[in-house]
């Protein structure tokens, strides 16, 4: 059966910043770190934890199917021109890692690769928090469109693009 993936986009100089950047602080005041790849280092190890995290958020997408293998994912998300390690932040409890919200660069756009929260801290806001500071990097970049797509059934990554002003995109 074919997919009807919803396209979504985002006006990043029409983003409402400051009406997002109390989840940000919502976040540091639960006590969890948000950080960028970067900042913690884009070493193996790292890597590694973001495919783990990656995989284990991703096995709730729905009709995902089997995740890359290591390889594969580093192959696709490290290896390609769009990647910067800026565009990915990472979620903090302690030294747990438990979101992310991956993007890579694309010219006059912004891609949003992966967002992910470990299922016991959903629904506090930590996707959006993360998703802020990804905008953030989106306009440094100079990128004019943040771009995503979504399975129709996934309500919830839908909804939370949504909340942050994301529109259908024009084919
Ligand atoms: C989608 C996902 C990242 C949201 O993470 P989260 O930290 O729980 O999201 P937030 O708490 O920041 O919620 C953001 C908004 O999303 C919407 N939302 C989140 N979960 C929802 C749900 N289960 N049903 C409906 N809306 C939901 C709400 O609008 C919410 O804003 P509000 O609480 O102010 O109303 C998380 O559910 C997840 O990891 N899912 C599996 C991976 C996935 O599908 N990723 C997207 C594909 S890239």
């Amino acid at each position: 059966m074919t997919v009807h993936w919803v396209k979504l986009e985002l006006d990043v100089a029409a983003f409402d910043a400051p009406r997002f950047e109390r989840y940000v602080s919502r976040c540091r005041a639960d006590g969890i770190r948000l950080a960028t790849l970067a900042e913690l280092g884009d070493t193996p190890e790292h890597r590694r934890a973001l495919y783990d995290l990656n995989k284990e958020c991703s096995a709730d997408i729905p009709e995902r199917g089997e995740f890359y293998s290591f390889e594969e994912y580093a192959e696709r998300r490290f290896e390609a021109a769009g990647y910067d390690p800026r565009g990915v932040v990472i979620a903090l409890d302690g030294e747990t890692w438990v979101g992310m919200a991956a993007t890579s660069v694309h010219g006059d756009f912004v891609f949003n690769e992966m967002t992910g929260v470990r299922a016991g801290y959903r629904g506090r806001g930590i996707a959006i928090a993360m998703k802020t500071l990804g905008l953030e990097f989106a306009k440094q970049c100079g990128a004019a469109t943040v771009r995503t797509f979504h399975h129709p059934a996934n309500a919830s990554a839908i909804a939370m693009n949504r909340r942050m002003g994301f529109v259908d995109a024009e084919d």
